[in-house]
């Protein structure tokens, strides 16, 4: 169940609650493996959806959807604060992307999930396509997963 004061919505990119998601993501998807958010191009996120959960006005949860080519879109960054996790945050961001994917015409998800995530995933729908993959931007397994929408 979703706490009461905790509000999803979009986020414009390069405004200040944009910036709160740089800093969320470097803290909780880069930091503790010695990287930081400033490596990745982010450039592309302004034409992506960019949805953030936020109690009164701080972000606590993030996530973006991409859209490739074709009939396929890809969730990526999804981060939720450790403080808010298993609170159903993070399936909101999830289950909005997917809406959004699926009004934009898009009729299958793909994303690359860290090991730890593939149970959060599957209880969404998410089947494994791919091994468990070291990528080259982080230290820890990801393997592809998609959904049909
Ligand atoms: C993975 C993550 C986004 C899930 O967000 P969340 O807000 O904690 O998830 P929810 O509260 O919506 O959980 C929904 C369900 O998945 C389960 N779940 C969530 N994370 C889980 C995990 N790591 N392992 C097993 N089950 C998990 C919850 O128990 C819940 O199950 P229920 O409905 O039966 O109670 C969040 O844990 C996170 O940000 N992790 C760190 C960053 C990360 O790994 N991001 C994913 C990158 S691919």
């Amino acid at each position: 169940m979703l706490p009461e004061k905790v509000k999803i919505r979009t986020i414009e990119y390069g405004s200040e609650d944009y910036k709160q998601s740089i800093k969320l993501r470097d803290e909780v998807l880069r930091r503790p493996w010695g990287h930081s958010i400033s490596e990745d191009n982010l450039d592309h996120e302004a034409n992506d959806l960019l949805i953030g959960a936020f109690a009164d006005d701080k972000l606590i949860g993030f996530g973006t959807l991409v859209w490739p080519e074709g009939d396929t879109a890809q969730v990526r960054y999804m981060t939720i604060d450790e403080s808010w996790r298993k609170h159903g945050i993070g399936s909101k961001i999830l289950s909005a992307l997917e809406k959004a994917g699926r009004e934009a015409g898009k009729s299958k998800i793909i994303l690359n999930a860290r090991e730890k995530a593939i149970p959060f995933y599957e209880k969404h729908g998410y089947k494994l396509i791919g091994e468990l993959k070291v990528p080259a931007f982080i230290p820890i397994p990801h393997a592809m997963m998609e959904k049909e929408l």
